[in-house]
């Protein structure tokens, strides 16, 4: 069972001691002769000023300051500890460049553990980037893919257990979870799976930054016995673009891991962060916290508006229960609607299309089947002003183009960093198979990625790679060229 309420302690989290202290600071109204060094004057940064207003000038003040993030005890560190209590974390850190920062910490936190990494092959590019920064070894492992909807899942247990069972040498292994579709993998038999192979658990979060913060949510990761978790805390969890978290769990490699996160930590992160992209992560914090039940319980009933919607017009499918069906998948968020645009006779694309450049709904994902509304925490979206605009789309084409599973990758010939730093050719596509490939290259749909630096090309994939790039509304990620013609491999010798 991943879901586990654990109420907070609300008027504990109903503080944010580091916005505090800036405002204090800048309330104080100091002549500033640092940076930034747009020093609050509007008249300086007229254009800017114009744009974001007065305001956001005076807010944007330098970091490292005694008293507010710089001394013992305080404000900024106290500011990440209720955060650590929020999640359920041994220890959290803020991110002011996405998860993406997260995973870069993660990989180079975790290969100072001294072993391999297994990773859930549809990771984001940024724990690819983490192998070629680290030289941290990788074996890759397929999640599930519901290959009508051309969704991608997230790993069961059993396929982590099989993947750590052929790699002896791992210390560490990364799954994603919640998928982009809001599909949830059974983290705390991940957990254990992981641990009976002595490696610890990564769980990149980067879309459930808002788990754990309502009854009718699923539980997060770090309360579910991950050991280190990264969440995008812009993409659901309310707070500005580009910030996140990085949580350590209690675990058992947590006394390793600690400094050497906080190791990359120092590494990864600008010495001038946005203290504006600061005080959000505090505010937004304090936001689902202390409020969470209460403004998350109406997301959740907006969702539901509109899942009653659907269903009762008929003509379009809430697919969402369908994720269930999939072994990887235990729980589901339900702040995300997939919604099968197929039913009601236009494909996802289209209706995302339309309902964007003709209806005023600009919606972030859809697969040749579905659109998915994505609804951020506390949001109330006007679930009937969307319904209706689903019933204007015009009826198209019904064909339904099955998403065929993506052939094996080829054998690793090197390491990915290996691959990332060798001299490069770009051939043409008849002289690719069998050299090893310099990119990490995705069919979209599913998404996972059929060559990965260091990989001998294959003729299966670089037909996959073909036949999805020539599909309407197929694309390629990481491809030299969009339609393949040329790929880029690794020089030989
Ligand atoms: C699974 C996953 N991890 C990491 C990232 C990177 O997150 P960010 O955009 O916050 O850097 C993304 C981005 O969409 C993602 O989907």
């Amino acid at each position: 069972m991943t879901r586990r309420w654990t109420p907070l302690d609300t008027a504990r989290q109903d503080r944010s001691p580091y916005v505090d202290a800036l405002t204090a600071f800048i309330d104080a109204e100091h002549v500033r002769w640092g940076i930034p060094g747009h020093q609050g004057s509007p008249e300086a940064q007229s254009f800017l000023a114009q744009y974001v207003g007065d305001e956001v000038l005076r807010l944007d003040v330098q970091t490292m300051v005694e008293g507010i993030d710089l001394g013992p005890g305080n404000p900024f560190d106290e500011s990440l500890a209720l955060a650590a209590e929020a999640w359920g974390a041994r220890r959290t850190w803020f991110l002011t460049n996405g998860s993406s920062q997260g995973n870069l910490v993660a990989g180079l936190a975790v290969a100072g553990l001294g072993g391999s990494l297994v990773a859930q092959r549809s990771v984001h590019s940024s724990v690819v980037d983490a192998l070629a920064m680290s030289g941290l070894e990788a074996a890759f492992v397929t999640p599930d893919i519901d290959t009508s909807l051309g969704i991608l899942h997230t790993l069961t247990p059993e396929a982590l257990d099989g993947a750590l069972t052929a790699a002896p040498d791992a210390a560490a292994a990364i799954v994603v979870t919640p998928s982009y579709f809001g599909a949830c993998a059974d983290v705390e038999a991940l957990v254990a799976v992981a641990h009976a192979h002595d490696v610890a658990l990564v769980v990149d979060e980067a879309w459930g930054a808002h788990l754990g913060f309502h009854p009718d949510l699923p539980t997060n990761a770090a309360r579910l016995g991950a050991d280190l978790v990264i969440a995008s805390m812009h993409k659901l969890g309310g707070s500005l673009g580009q910030t996140a978290l990085i949580h350590l769990g209690h675990g058992p490699y947590a006394d390793r891991l600690e400094p050497l996160v906080d190791r990359a930590m120092r590494s990864m992160r600008s010495t001038s962060e946005s203290t504006l992209l600061l005080a959000s992560l505090d505010l937004a914090r304090r936001q689902l916290a202390a409020r969470g039940t209460e403004t998350i319980g109406r997301s959740l009933a907006s969702v539901q508006r509109l899942r009653d919607r659907i269903t009762a017009d008929g003509r379009f499918r809430d697919a969402t229960p369908r994720l269930r069906d999939f072994p990887s998948v235990v729980d589901i968020d339900p702040l995300r609607v997939v919604i099968d645009t197929r039913a009601g006779g236009i494909s996802g694309h289209e209706a995302r299309r339309l309902l964007f450049h003709e209806l005023g709904h600009h919606l972030e994902l859809s697969t040749d089947d579905v659109v998915v509304t994505i609804v951020g925490a506390g949001v109330e979206p006007d679930a009937d002003a969307f319904a209706d605009a689903l019933l204007r789309l015009p009826q198209g084409s019904t064909a339904h183009r099955e998403v065929s599973s993506p052939p094996p990758a080829g054998p690793r010939r090197m390491t990915v960093r290996e691959a990332w730093f060798a001299e490069a050719d770009v051939v043409p596509v008849d002289h690719a198979v069998g050299r090893v490939s310099a990119d990490s290259v995705a069919a979209y749909p599913p998404g996972i990625p059929n060559l990965m630096p260091g990989e001998e090309i294959t003729a299966e994939n670089l037909t996959f790679l073909r036949e999805t790039a020539a599909a309407p509304f197929g694309h390629v990620r990481g491809a030299y060229v969009p339609d393949l013609s040329l790929v880029r491999v690794v020089r030989e010798a």
